[in-house]
């Protein structure tokens, strides 16, 4: 996405795939000590053999790696129930420049005492320390899941029916996440997957975690009733069993994917107000006119997080030029974040300023000169090139 942890000039890698063991798991707490090359989809399998899941998923999750997820804050479907790693890892060990081990691998719920330095590794994509092991809390596995796949006439029903969707379904919901059109064409022409509704020009996902199946279920149809009777909804369908339900995900988690088979991609993760989540999208259709193959949007709704992506046959320096700064402009105009879960890397730390204040910048700055002096952790990326 950003190239955080693509190597550039004299970068080189540091593999931490054969530290993939997990260290312990309080069974009473939900509380999963690990290292960090340990693989989610893995951990995920572990935690609910215990009875536990994991507190964060996403596409990537057969491939990518704790510590990457902790070090980049890793967003994903659950994040709307369960919250940002900022709040479920409680602990981390970490290895800095100069060698030292900082060993705050703690397992506590509550510790109060002086800084939270973890939270500086959080999210810092490997520039202030290597993760080498995480300590993260795990929510107790749902006992009834359902999975409803909705079309819907317009991005406002979109909204209107999250609303009405928090407000009817509450403590169960689980995740809600979008896709317009152009999104299921791509996955309909590039994976051959199928619509299993009729043609909208927006997709919602919306999943429920609960423990009683029978009372899940009834709320869950009172919702699809009130929707589909006051037209939010145009039609839709519902998956409990295992098959259906990664069928109907699979819609939505590849469409990354569908859009590498379309072309070069140009790709943006940003935050807005949810009212003006798809007004982009439009803006820069109309902007780009036949100069782009697709303008698709995409995302986690209940999160305020779109994925804008434009394809083209092939990259070309004009089509850049057409797309940025305007989109970064267009994100700060609107008090967004040009960066909502995918961090800055390579590719996006020049642009830190439309998302954050030069006071801050300078601040960040400083704290990598004095963790990291000699700027040997993943130097070229996450803060700009030249000082501000
Ligand atoms: C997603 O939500 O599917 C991803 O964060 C988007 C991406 O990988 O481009
Ligand atoms: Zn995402």
């Amino acid at each position: 996405m950003v190239g955080g942890s693509v190597p550039v000039f004299d970068e080189i890698i540091l593999s931490t795939s054969l530290m993939n063991q997990v260290i312990s798991f309080d069974p009473v707490a939900g509380i999963l000590v690990c290292q960090a090359g340990c693989i989610l989809e893995q951990l995920n399998q572990y935690v609910e053999e215990r009875d536990f899941i994991m507190p964060l998923d996403l596409g990537a999750k057969g491939s990518c790696h704790i510590g990457g997820n902790v070090a980049t804050n890793a967003g994903g479907l659950r994040l709307l129930r369960y919250g940002s790693l900022r709040g479920t890892v409680l602990g981390l060990e970490v290895v800095l420049a100069d060698g030292l081990v900082l060993d705050c691998l703690t397992s506590l719920r509550k510790d109060n005492t002086g800084y939270d330095l973890k939270q500086l590794f959080i999210g810092s994509e490997g520039t202030l320390g290597i993760i080498t092991a995480i300590s993260i809390l795990c929510p107790q596995k749902p006992k009834a899941v359902n999975l409803a796949f909705l079309g819907c006439p317009g991005f406002s029903e979109v909204l209107k029916t999250f609303t009405t969707c928090k407000g009817m379904l509450g403590e169960i919901l689980s995740a809600y996440e979008f896709m317009d059109n152009r999104c299921m064409q791509l996955v309909e022409n590039h994976l051959r997957l199928s619509n299993p509704v009729t043609e909208n020009p927006f997709y919602v996902l919306i999943e429920t975690s609960g423990s009683n199946a029978g009372h899940d279920e009834e709320k869950l149809n009172n919702f699809l009733e009130r929707v589909m009777g006051s037209g939010l909804v145009t039609d839709g369908t519902v998956a409990t069993d295992n098959m259906k339900m990664k069928m109907l995900w699979a819609l939505r988690e590849r469409i990354t994917e569908a859009l590498s088979c379309d072309g070069y991609v140009y790709k943006y993760d940003i935050s807005l107000p949810v009212e003006k989540l798809y007004d982009i999208v439009l803006d820069m259709r109309s902007r780009l006119g036949q100069s782009a193959k697709s303008v698709v949007g995409y995302g986690h709704v209940g999160d305020g997080n779109l994925h804008l992506n434009v394809t083209a046959k092939s990259y070309s320096s004009s089509l850049l030029k057409a797309i940025e700064p305007y989109v970064y402009e267009w994100t700060a105009r609107h008090h967004g974040s040009v960066s909502a879960e995918h961090g800055l890397g390579f590719k996006k730390k020049d642009f830190i300023g439309y998302s954050k204040p030069r006071e801050a910048i300078l601040l960040m700055q400083q704290f990598k000169g004095m963790l990291d002096p000699k700027g040997i952790l993943n130097p070229y990326k996450t803060l700009p090139s030249s000082s501000c």
